[in-house]
């Protein structure tokens, strides 16, 4: 088969690396790609925002299926336009992808159908979101309604905050992700990740994954898109992962198969592990990143069977198998990573780096340039272990850290503490 992978980051270099191991594959591309993805996959210059030229693309190259790997072009209806194409692609519908794109969507369709969440209230207007925050106290969680790169979401502690969040969202600095907000009630847990293949019927979960979210070592800092994950979370055990899908998962693939938009693709639930249970915090429309470079090294089935039987409703004949080591992700961003930084600087030793037993290093946000690889990115470089735990692979990922040398970046040094301590308990 001719397949077609869409974006550039580090996600999407691990798709790209295990989609190439596949027997399936004839030619693999990706748009846009980058310096690392080029190993695996023929990188094209494609805008990806425009569906035509996709199309136009697949025609030409005579692609047999589209993955699509970041949750833009998916709540933009990429996938409904290549299917209007006969183009088979993998991932949600436009109207499916709300459970991403639309957070009072998802939040509506919790209610309604008894999927635990957090208690909330959707608003267009500053001076009702601020009144019903007061009546609710603080802490609180504000959130703007759309798609805002990891910038939507604010946990309040104070009054003022909340205030400040309120007009930040409602007052236009995120554009169109913010005409409207939801206020939810702070849950108070340790949070996972919980990944299942969809076909519109049938969940076939993932192994597990945990992310670090905050910037800096301790869980302090800013919120970004992630600095490091790791699989299996401990915290998923099997009970709690029956729970979920139980609780959760099915009940969402249901409800949206009744409003007659059947949810196909990976749907990624971000939870709060309450004392009364798992609860909803937000439905991702496609594969974390970090967390799929953490699932692909730890995923020994083919991968494209699978993400074909997604599309084509079939996921009921598919078992997929993992392997039993553990899987960790360290990432090097750019310094000043999620604020503003730098690109162009010079990464050197990715090939030692790499000849560190088990690790294997997924591109995020690189270039290449006369041979060089250059940092083009916030998040630039996915540094990958497997080991016979967590303990093990942080050793290694780490080893393969202090082996790059760029002095333009950093990473977090505590990637995996909560597992880690879990193992030295054990
Ligand atoms: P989200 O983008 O919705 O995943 O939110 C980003 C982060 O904000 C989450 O990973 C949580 O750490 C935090 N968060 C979001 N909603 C809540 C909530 N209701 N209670 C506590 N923390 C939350
Ligand atoms: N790692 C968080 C995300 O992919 O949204």
């Amino acid at each position: 088969m001719n397949i077609l992978l869409l974006g550039g980051g580090g996600r999407e270099h691990a798709l790209a690396w295990k989609m190439a191991a596949s027997p399936l594959t004839d030619r693999l591309y990706c748009a846009p790609g980058n310096a690392g993805i080029a190993r695996e996959a023929e990188c094209v210059d494609l805008d990806i925002a425009d569906h035509a030229a996709v199309i136009g693309f697949c025609r030409d190259q005579r692609i047999d299926f589209v993955v699509v790997g970041p949750e833009g072009p998916l709540c933009a209806g990429i996938v409904d336009d290549m299917e209007s194409a006969g183009i088979k692609a993998f991932g949600p519908s436009h109207a499916a992808a709300r459970l991403e794109g639309s957070k009072g969507f998802t939040k509506d369709l919790c209610r309604a159908n008894g999927i635990p969440t957090a208690d909330y209230q959707r608003f267009r207007t500053a001076d009702q979101a601020k009144a019903y925050v007061r009546t609710r106290g603080t802490p609180i969680v504000v959130k703007a309604d759309g798609l805002a790169a990891g910038k939507g979401v604010v946990v309040a502690r104070t009054l003022a905050e909340a205030d400040d969040a309120i007009d930040m969202i409602l007052g236009g600095d995120l554009g169109e992700a913010g005409t409207e907000l939801v206020v939810e009630e702070f849950l108070d847990g340790e949070e996972a990740s919980f990944f299942a293949l969809c076909d519109g019927e049938t969940a076939l979960p993932l192994a597990s994954a945990q992310d670090h979210k905050r910037a800096f070592d301790g869980d302090t800092g800013p919120n970004t898109g992630g600095m490091g994950a790791y699989s299996p979370a401990p915290v998923v055990d099997p009970a709690l992962s029956a729970r979920v899908i139980a609780e959760i998962v099915r009940p969402t693939l249901s409800a949206m198969k009744a409003l007659g938009t059947p949810y196909k693709g990976v749907l990624y639930a971000g939870l709060m592990i309450t004392a009364g249970g798992p609860k909803l915090i937000e439905y991702n429309v496609r594969f974390g990143d970090p967390e799929c470079q953490v699932l692909m090294p730890r995923l020994l089935s083919d991968l494209l069977p699978a993400l074909l039987a997604s599309r084509d409703g079939v996921l009921k004949s598919v078992d997929l198998r993992w392997r039993s080591d553990a899987a960790l992700g360290v990432v090097m961003a750019a310094k000043g990573y999620p604020g503003s930084y730098a690109k162009g600087s010079v990464i050197e030793g990715l090939d030692p780096a790499a000849a560190v037993e088990g690790v294997e290093i997924f591109h995020a946000g690189t270039r290449e340039d006369g041979g060089r690889i250059l940092a083009n990115g916030g998040r630039v470089l996915n540094v990958i272990a497997l080991g016979a735990n967590v303990t093990q692979a942080r050793d290694r990922a780490y080893q393969a850290v202090s082996r790059i040398n760029w002095p333009g970046g950093f990473c977090r040094h505590d990637i995996g503490w909560r597992a880690v301590e879990r193992e030295k308990i054990k």
